[in-house]
């Protein structure tokens, strides 16, 4: 909280070109001679590539085109994390070598086709016709899966191909070398494939808009009571500015013949034809959706992202209320994070520092809520002096400077939990990015010397979070069973947590909001609060059924016989593709961040 106060009173205002832009309020040049070498550490890119391995070797099918044990959206996520996965291999061809001084571009080439064309397989494996009729959140994990996939593509061309601007489509007949001199990277027949999955989805979760409540907002799930969450808002936010930096257009009309013939159109003219790239309409729907998120009064005393805001008196006839006025005061990591990547691209359209301003906030808040001190880079409670099976208390989103889920210390998150925390890290990880403005459309008018100045200074504080990134990185790194698989706790892979010493009623050791419903991890509530009367919607069967929702753990079963097995991973869930991809995640976060810190 000192932190957050102290910051607020040294940041600039926007827009105001003269002042100094500040985005964290710790000096960091004592950093500069810590431990540098000349080149990031390779080891920790070598694992980030070892826990993509296990991700893509262990639960990805390729006859199926997915990885069955997940759910519609948390296999979104493994694509957007595999898109990641796959960036940071492109720009580290040159440090990936076979031996000293060996480069061998067939070994390279392989090892990005062999993930790429894994994400070609998704795309038909994806089950697009289910998640049409899902809720909002599931459509947009959608939108930024296939937009992440469209920027390694760009990227990866743009550092190794030659760019054509028609891609490898037909044209007039030329000489073989030639036409291998001109040919694109391959991945370039896929992109208006993956910019019509994401337009289509964009469009149907675009209808969850509603100005009738709450003055605005994303509605979460058109089947139960009106409910309107951070995630949903969060995701429309990011997917939307996403949409207006990356999209590249759209002229593919299915599955419509012409707008009337079923397209979505609403009052605000949306409709199913002529979608260009930089449509002024993204840009709009993000900022307007970040103006209200921030207005929302979703935050809590520690600065965090709250779950959401019911409306009451909904279904009482004489009751006029349309304000979100009772709040679900449960944290989740992934509430922290979507909006990050989101904040960057309105930074990077508008030229407002605000927006990083907000980020960095964000970011500090929860570092320190997880019991990090960011000024002392380390843990504020003394761990090593921990009694064996004792857990430092929690401090709002997790202890001892881990990221934690309410549910982790118990061991019975759902699948949801499960991806919660890479999704967490690769937002930051995108948030953190080197501010270029690479893409069209043309960068905001801002003199350079401001530029400049707001460039380092977001360097600057994100290299200041590489040291609580670590501590992350290394506690779930210390999950890892002996066939290389990431455990959902990582606090107990720091700690060394063992079952039979662990104390689950120990004081402290959890949030006590009676406010708080994890609906997430154990179903929505079967209450007037959350299900529509007389609809006959049971609301768990909609999140939890095998039909609809989560599947059954698939051929690896849970190890709950295993009573002997002292490691808490082991517990519900067990090791999955979902807690894989937040170790991967975790590991690229800090692969990329370290790396910025060398240009
Ligand atoms: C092929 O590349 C040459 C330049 O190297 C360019 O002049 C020519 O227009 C290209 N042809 C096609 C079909 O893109
Ligand atoms: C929608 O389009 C119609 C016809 O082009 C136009 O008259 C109307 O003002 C538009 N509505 C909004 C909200 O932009
Ligand atoms: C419905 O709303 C009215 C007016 O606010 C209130 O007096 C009444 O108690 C409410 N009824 C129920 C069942 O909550
Ligand atoms: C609710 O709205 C109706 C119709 O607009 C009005 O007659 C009634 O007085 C309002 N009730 C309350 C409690 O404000
Ligand atoms: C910058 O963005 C903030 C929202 O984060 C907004 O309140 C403010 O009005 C914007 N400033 C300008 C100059 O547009
Ligand atoms: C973790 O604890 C167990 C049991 O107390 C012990 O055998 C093991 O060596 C410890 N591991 C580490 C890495 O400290």
């Amino acid at each position: 909280m000192l932190l957050r106060y102290l910051s607020a009173a040294v940041l600039s205002t926007a827009g105001c070109a003269a002042s100094r832009i500040s985005f964290l309020d710790l000096e960091t040049s004592h950093r500069d001679h810590v431990t540098r070498s000349a080149l990031p550490d390779l080891r920790v890119l070598e694992d980030a590539l070892e826990a993509l391995r296990v991700m893509q070797a262990d639960y990805f099918q390729p006859w199926l085109g997915m990885w069955p044990t997940s759910i519609d959206w948390t296999a979104a996520m493994m694509g957007s994390h595999v898109s990641g996965a796959l960036e940071s291999i492109s720009q580290g061809l040159e440090l990936i070598r076979l031996e000293q001084d060996e480069e061998d571009y067939r070994v390279k080439e392989n090892l990005v086709t062999l993930y790429f064309s894994q994400l070609v397989g998704y795309y038909f494996g994806q089950d697009a016709f289910a998640i049409r009729n899902e809720a909002f959140d599931d459509m947009l994990w959608v939108v930024l899966g296939w937009l992440d996939t469209t920027q390694f593509i760009e990227l990866h061309t743009a550092l190794h191909y030659r760019s054509a601007p028609q891609g490898v489509s037909p044209g007039p007949a030329q000489e073989l070398p030639t036409l291998l001199r001109n040919q694109t990277w391959h991945g370039n027949i896929w992109i208006p494939a993956f910019a019509h999955r994401a337009r289509i989805f964009w469009e149907l979760a675009a209808r969850g808009w509603d100005a009738k409540l709450c003055g605005g907002g994303m509605t979460w799930n058109p089947r139960l009571e009106p409910y309107k969450n951070a995630i949903t808002n969060e995701l429309f936010i990011s997917a939307s500015i996403a949409m207006y930096l990356h999209f590249p257009g759209d002229a593919n009309t299915s599955p419509y013949g012409s707008p009337s013939a079923g397209g979505v159109a609403d009052s605000e003219n949306i409709t199913t034809s002529e979608w260009r790239a930089h449509d002024p309409r993204f840009l709009h729907a993000a900022t307007r959706a970040y103006a209200w998120l921030r207005n929302s009064g979703m935050t809590n005393n520690d600065g965090l992202y709250v779950d959401g805001f019911h409306i009451s008196g909904y279904n009482n006839q004489s009751d006029n209320n349309t304000k979100c006025d009772v709040r679900n005061e449960m944290v989740y990591t992934y509430n922290q994070g979507v909006v990050l990547s989101g904040l960057l691209g309105l930074f990077k359209v508008t030229g407002n520092a605000s927006y990083l301003k907000d980020g960095h906030r964000l970011i500090q808040d929860v570092i320190s809520a997880t019991g990090y001190d960011l000024r002392h880079d380390r843990p504020i409670d003394d761990l090593p002096n921990l009694e064996p099976g004792q857990l430092p208390p929690w401090r709002g989103i997790g202890r001892a400077g881990v990221l934690e889920e309410v549910c982790d210390v118990r061991g019975d998150c759902s699948q949801n939990g499960h991806t919660f925390k890479g999704i967490y890290f690769h937002h930051l990880t995108a948030f953190c990015a080197p501010l270029e403005f690479v893409t069209a459309p043309p960068p905001p008018a801002m003199g350079e010397q401001r530029l400049v100045q707001i460039r380092k200074e977001h360097a600057r504080a994100c290299q200041a979070y590489l040291g609580w990134i670590k501590h992350n990185a290394v506690a779930a790194l210390l999950t890892r069973d002996a066939y290389g698989k990431f455990g959902m706790w990582w606090t107990a892979g720091l700690l060394n947590v063992t079952l039979d010493a662990l104390d689950l009623d120990q004081e402290g050791i959890g949030p006590t909001d009676a406010n708080a419903a994890d609906y997430r991890n154990y179903g929505v509530p079967d209450d007037a609060l959350w299900t529509p009367p007389g609809t006959g919607v049971t609301p768990p069967k909609d999140v939890f059924d095998e039909e609809h929702g989560q599947r059954p753990l698939g051929g690896r079963r849970v190890r709950r016989e295993t009573a002997l097995d002292s490691d808490p991973n082991n517990r519900g869930r067990g090791r999955t593709v979902e807690s894989q991809g937040g170790g991967l995640a975790v590991l690229r976060a800090l692969w990329e961040i370290s790396r910025q810190g060398f240009d």
